[in-house]
């Protein structure tokens, strides 16, 4: 067999006159009756090849026969393309390949796309060959950026004296907020395992066993349903600290991030990266994860409101509820019927009961309000609005009534498609935030108990340990997210290091004594014998790479993602399996109860 010296990508007009051995994939064919021509591609790129009948005549008969995607091996002399021929778009594009030897190693059924195609081709179809999908330059990409992410993530921890251990997959079930993968027991009939959400415990209990600084680049489970940016199955880059308090956390991972950014896009980063309360983003930005790549603040209006003749707006604030909007830059794009229709249903999508407007328009050298709602206020109301939002000539103003929290989740969402569409932020910008000083708890107000906002592990800051008994809906965490363009990469906290009072958290979370011994028993345990103050983070490695890639579409950067269903569409997973597996198992199926059942009733 031919053995290769070069890869498709790396050959430039330097090497002329070099004779080679390349390998690869027939990407393009065009027989030109004289010459045969053949892009060869590989892992790195592509190369023009060129059989020639009067020189080379067995392998330019042999050339005519392949077709794409067969996988060939060629040895030839590399030479300058001919005037005109050259093609800048390709970083091969100066040369060629003069082919003295053609192997054919394997022939190649027609794929079910065109690589070059594949774009427009449906996601299904490429899932279901995924490998042919990968080929594609795009893909291949994303997979060597992942690849490189991993690398500098590895290279970055190691440098600072961090271990990477593992932590067990088949791990025990523990309520952490989403739904469990569970996995039946052959030896212990009747238990299950539970693939693990996050290596939380574990990593917290490798600090009480002193482990000091650990890292791991992991698989988690969450048996939720996928989005664009989540998958049932995704990677974390995990991490716990000990002795360390949120700020060193902070400053590690603002470095991490800044290491990654420089390695990959060779950005650089302005450190320290800034902070923002989680109070001051729900209220500038409808969101816990502001995209801050764009201003647009949202603005409560509620003492306006209450003044006006618009009724929907004033009994919202009698009864409690507040009026926010904002203020979208050139918005008077947007049609009477575009808001009525396409922004209010993007509202209503995020639980807006109604979505009101007004246009602002320079009249008689004035600016004032047009349109829409602005009949309700008197002329000094619009002014002040005008002047709270900073509104100019062609703005559109946009409001929602409703609870603080139903405001948020319309106007949030709202606020980022407004800007997108407006095009108000360069896409290939970055803007990092930590949001910190989260309240520990939300009032779950369906199941009248309190939720953790981030999990029942994370520590209250030291001032407000007194509120556990008194007022626990006021109690600040010390947890900390870290945002980019409106993603949440990352999360964790300082945690709770006294078993004292991870008890009375579970009590407030309505975890009983005996729930919580039988779920947590071993981490309370371990808790008892001299655990360190700690803390840590996880990153979602799946988010960071879609963002250094610019892609929307987490199956993107997964090798073999799984569908919106939860399907690998590659394999057929998950599928039926056989009885003699479900009988080991102790385990029956509906359909075997079904089936079972009318043998019975027969
Ligand atoms: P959390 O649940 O916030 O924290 O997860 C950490 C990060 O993981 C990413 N992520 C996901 N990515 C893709 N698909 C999903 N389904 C998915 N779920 C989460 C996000 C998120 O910021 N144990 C804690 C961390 C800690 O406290 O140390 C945890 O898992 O980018």
């Amino acid at each position: 067999m031919l053995k290769r010296t070069h890869n498709c990508g790396q050959l430039r007009i330097e090497d002329a006159g070099k004779k080679v051995i390349l390998a690869g994939w027939v990407h393009s064919y065009r027989d030109h009756g004289n010459l045969v021509f053949i892009d060869l591609r590989d892992r790195e790129g592509l190369t023009q090849l060129v059989f020639n009948p009067d020189t080379q005549p067995k392998a330019h008969a042999l050339a005519r026969t392949a077709r794409c995607e067969w996988v060939i091996a060629i040895e030839g002399l590399v030479q300058p393309r001919s005037e005109g021929m050259e093609n800048p778009k390709l970083p091969t594009g100066r040369i060629e390949v003069a082919v003295q030897q053609l192997d054919i190693l394997n022939i190649s059924k027609t794929p079910p796309f065109e690589i070059d195609s594949a774009e427009k081709t449906n996601e299904e179809i490429r899932l279901v060959s995924r490998y042919i999908d990968l080929r594609r330059p795009q893909m291949r990409k994303k997979l060597q950026t992942r690849h490189r992410v991993t690398m500098a993530v590895r290279e970055y921890y190691d440098k600072m004296g961090f271990w990477e251990i593992e932590t067990p997959m088949l791990a025990k079930s523990t309520p952490e907020g989403a739904r469990d993968f569970l996995v039946p027991s052959r030896l212990n009939p009747n238990c299950f395992y539970a693939l693990p959400q996050s290596p939380q415990l574990f990593k917290q209990i490798l600090m009480v066993s002193s482990v000091d600084k650990y890292f791991q680049i992991v698989r988690c489970f969450r048996d939720e349903d996928p989005r664009a940016d989540r998958q049932a199955e995704f990677t974390q880059i995990d991490v716990e600290m000990s002795f360390v308090d949120s700020d060193d956390v902070i400053e590690v991972h603002s470095n991490l991030v800044a290491h990654i950014w420089k390695q990959i896009l060779d950005i650089d980063i302005p450190l320290p990266i800034r902070r923002m309360s989680y109070k001051e983003a729900m209220a500038d930005y409808g969101s816990d994860r502001p995209d801050l790549r764009f201003d647009m603040k949202l603005k409560d209006i509620s003492g306006l409101a209450k003044q006006s003749s618009f009724k929907v707006f004033t009994s919202v604030v009698e009864s409690g509820g507040i009026v926010k909007g904002l203020c979208a830059p050139g918005g008077e794009k947007y049609s009477r019927s575009d808001i009525e229709k396409t922004l209010t249903a993007f509202a209503a999508d995020y639980g807006a009961k109604g979505l009101a407007w007004s246009k602002v328009k320079t009249e008689n050298d004035k600016l004032s309000l047009l349109g829409g709602s602005a009949k309700f206020f008197s002329s000094e109301a619009q002014q002040q609005i005008i002047e709270l939002f900073g509104a100019k000539d062609g703005d559109l103003l946009l409001f929602v009534a409703d609870t603080e929290a139903a405001v948020n989740k319309a106007l949030g969402p709202l606020r980022c498609k407004l800007a997108r569409d407006l095009k108000l932020y360069d896409p290939k910008k970055f803007e990092f935030v930590w949001v910190v000083d989260f309240p520990l708890f939300e009032w779950n107000e369906d199941e009248k108990r309190y939720d953790s906002l981030h999990h029942p592990f994370t520590s209250p800051i030291e001032e407000d340990l007194h509120k556990l008994e008194t007022d626990p809906a006021n109690i600040c965490s010390q947890a900390y997210d870290i945002v980019v363009n409106g993603s949440e990469i990352g999360g964790g906290s300082v945690r709770i290091h006294n078993p004292k009072i991870q008890q009375k958290v579970f009590d407030l979370l309505n975890i009983s004594r005996r729930q919580s011994q039988q779920q947590f028993g071993f981490f309370l345990k371990a808790l008892d014998y001299g655990a360190p103050p700690h803390g840590g983070i996880a990153f979602g490695l799946d988010r960071l790479v879609m963002l250094l890639t610019g892609t929307e579409n987490i199956r993107d950067v997964i090798a073999f993602p799984k569908t919106q269903r939860g399907q690998c569409l590659l394999t057929d997973a998950p599928g039926e399996v056989d009885q003699k597996q479900l009988d080991e198992l102790n385990l029956r199926t509906q359909r075997h109860s079904h089936k079972t059942g009318q043998q019975n009733n027969e």
